[in-house]
């Protein structure tokens, strides 16, 4: 492994039969690992933030699907699939949003179908272990198409945090800012706290300190009059789910960001892989948004500040409309102007390529 962050730190890992996760709710303060042996644990710690971003609970929870048909075979050898279920089940309901996760069960599940006779333990972990890299892969591909369409010396605009701890490693919209910064062209990352987890704050700036990446933190409010200074050359997120026609779930507040960039002319960029994209979802009314505990929002880290009796409404997600996003960047390739059309395109390629724009 190299000395650059993004290798040396593993937000997720299946290690000796066991699923490591970095404590995720404590950094930059504290760098706890906090090591699971059962599916039902990895479950409730998707839930409770421990790992978040959408490729990286996705690999958290094939790696606690591992976990799931182990302990399944151990219990039932003959009918570990049917002991395995609930396991999964409470896997893929652990966060509502994010589609790699039910996308990860998907691969999952079809490799445990492969299995015959025997232990199916060697099957799925090999399985999850290549979704892991797999992930790894498209990131760093992603990371190539992006960076090509930011000019010289950029100064970027992201929200919430999309690098190494949110995927299987490197990142999406943070992994375009590795690939241009490592061709020098990167003056300036402006990170969004990203209320109420404050994933910008904590975690993207920690991941760009820890490189020697220059960031600066606004409050989420302060994006409307930066993107009015003219200072920004591109606004980058990741998603969550992208429906059929482009518009695009991710963490609160992106929707106001895309709307702010597209009346300040600024280019509005979606970096996520194809298990991000979910077919079955015609439409942003089809995803699912999460609601979390109010308590979220009347405090920060911990600490209340509101009176007790104010509510607060707290959904984590929005949706983006497609027809403000300019480009799409997958590792398939950058869809500029995503639509229905667009998408299905893509997806029918099974071979990396461009659609519709630039080389990298
Ligand atoms: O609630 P979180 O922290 O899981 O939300 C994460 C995001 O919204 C990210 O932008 C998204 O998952 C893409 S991560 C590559």
């Amino acid at each position: 492994m190299s000395d650059v962050l993004y290798d040396k730190v593993r937000a997720v890992e299946l290690r000796d039969g066991t699923v490591r996760l970095l404590d995720q709710r404590v950094l930059p303060g504290t760098l706890r690992y906090e090591t699971y042996t059962g599916a039902a644990e990895v479950a409730r710690a998707i839930t409770a933030m421990v790992v978040r971003g959408a490729p990286a609970i996705g690999v958290a929870a094939a790696y606690g699907a591992v976990l799931a048909v182990t302990e399944a075979y151990a219990r039932a050898p003959r009918e570990w699939r049917a002991a395995a279920a609930p396991d999964l089940a409470l896997l893929r309901n652990s966060r509502p949003t994010a589609v790699n996760l039910g996308w990860a069960l998907d691969v999952m599940e079809r490799a445990m179908r492969e299995v015959g006779e025997g232990s199916p333990v060697p099957i799925v972990e090999a399985a999850a272990r290549r979704l892991h890299e797999e992930d790894i892969a498209a990131n760093r591909r992603m990371g190539a198409f992006g960076a090509a369409l930011l000019p010289p010396a950029a100064r970027v605009l992201t929200h919430c945090n999309t690098g190494a701890l949110a995927t299987g490693g490197y990142g999406t919209a943070l992994g375009i800012v590795r690939a241009a910064a490592a061709k020098g062209g990167i003056s300036m990352v402006y990170a969004d706290e990203t209320r109420p987890w404050l994933q910008g704050a904590r975690l993207t700036a920690w991941e760009l300190v820890q490189e020697g990446l220059p960031v600066t933190v606004i409050a989420d409010s302060a994006a409307g009059a930066l993107l009015r200074s003219g200072a920004i050359a591109a606004v980058l997120v990741g998603a969550d789910r992208i429906a059929a026609n482009g518009d695009t779930a991710n963490k609160i507040g992106t929707y106001g960001l895309s709307v702010l960039a597209r009346h300040h002319g600024v280019p509005f960029y979606v970096a996520a892989p194809i298990s991000t994209i979910d077919p079955a979802a015609r439409g942003g009314d089809d995803i699912p948004i999460e609601e979390r505990a109010a308590a979220e929002v009347l405090s920060c880290q911990g600490v209340a500040h509101s009176p007790v009796g104010a509510r607060a409404w707290n959904p984590v997600f929005d949706v983006t409309p497609a027809a403000l996003i300019d480009a799409l960047i997958t590792e398939r390739g950058v869809v500029e102007r995503p639509d229905t059309d667009r998408i299905a395109r893509l997806l029918s390629q099974p071979v990396p390529a461009r659609q519709g724009a630039r080389s990298p």
